[in-house]
């Protein structure tokens, strides 16, 4: 049954939900990467994008953060757009690891491939499949060009944030490295950890991310540059590995409660998709334990719960 609300009131909905959890000081910076540890932890934005472009704004909707972890949807979009859903599926797999984001104990138990592009070793992959294959510049002149057309405007890479992952990210050198063992790396693998390193310090704003979730959900039309961006039958699958896994080895606690897909990053970011209704991102910078934004969870889950949708049972909102 398709639940209808006024612009207005849904914009009143937004400026609650930042109301309530404004204060809500539990959680903390990421601190293993330096740049994140400084960040302000009082920012909170939320925005929402509706089919016909309108844009509800709240909070700290304009400040550009670390992107992190939601850039994984960005390049399984991308690949999934370059190689087809199936190809994607065969070379990485849409499962999840019920381990933490960057575990190396994920590769050993399935070597046969990463698992899913959305925890490190399967985005690692991605970054490494983006053609054209061989050549740094020009793959990274697809991601820009594809994160651009999916957000609506251009990311910026901030670049104390790529100088202080890339100082520090080991772990993700092991990754990529025990990745090429398994044969499960398409170019060069200092390459692809690069390039996802770069990715991951991509700065966007909370409408941005509304913006590419919206994309996503609204069968990969942007509302906001009504530009194709995605093939339409291709955003179901998307869909489905942001449900599986956007939170990691919380996504099923996450699912249960809220009822809609969404992806979550070290820099306070979370992408949730409404599929046929609209895009809704928040940013925040204190995390819970797993890693996911304390205020951006907790500002998602009532706005949709408020609205009494959920992917498994009602999807379908009209805004007069
Ligand atoms: O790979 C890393 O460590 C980071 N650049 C991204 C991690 C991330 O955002 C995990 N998400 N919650």
């Amino acid at each position: 049954m398709a639940k209808n609300i006024s612009y207005d009131d849904l914009t009143n909905l937004l400026k609650e939900a930042h109301e309530k959890f404004k204060n809500e000081n539990s959680g903390a910076n990421a601190d293993y990467i330096p740049y994140l540890a400084g960040i302000d932890s009082s920012l909170f934005g939320i925005a929402l994008v509706l089919p016909d472009g309108r844009t509800i704004e709240t909070g700290d909707t304009q400040y550009r953060f670390g992107i992190e972890s939601v850039s994984k949807v960005l390049t399984a979009a991308l690949i999934i757009e370059e190689y087809g859903a199936q190809e994607v599926l065969k070379r990485i797999g849409a499962d999840a690891t019920g381990l933490p984001f960057n575990s190396i104990m994920a590769i050993l138990l399935e070597k046969d491939h990463p698992s899913t592009p959305l925890v490190n070793a399967g985005a690692i992959t991605a970054c490494s499949m983006v053609k054209p294959t061989g050549d740094s510049d020009a793959k990274w002149k697809t991601i820009m060009d594809f994160f651009t057309r999916m957000c609506g405007s251009a990311p910026q890479l901030i670049d104390e944030l790529y100088k202080s992952e890339s100082a520090t990210n080991f772990n993700n050198k092991s990754i990529a490295w025990l990745l090429k063992n398994y044969g499960r790396i398409y170019d060069d693998p200092d390459m692809a950890l690069d390039l996802y390193t770069r990715q991951c310090s991509l700065g966007v704003t909370t409408l941005q991310l509304a913006a590419a979730a919206a994309t996503i959900a609204l069968d990969g039309t942007n509302p906001l540059t009504k530009k194709a961006v995605l093939k339409p039958e291709h955003t179901a699958p998307l869909t489905s590995l942001i449900a599986t896994v956007g939170f990691y080895e919380r996504t099923g606690d996450w699912l249960y409660t809220s009822g809609i897909p969404a992806k979550s990053g070290v820099g306070g970011g979370i992408l949730a998709v409404m599929p046929g209704s609209f895009g809704l991102a928040a940013f925040s910078p204190r995390l819970d334990e797993s890693g996911n934004s304390v205020r951006a969870q907790k500002a998602v889950r009532y706005i949709i719960n408020k609205l009494g949708l959920n992917v498994f049972k009602d999807t379908a909102l009209t805004v007069k």
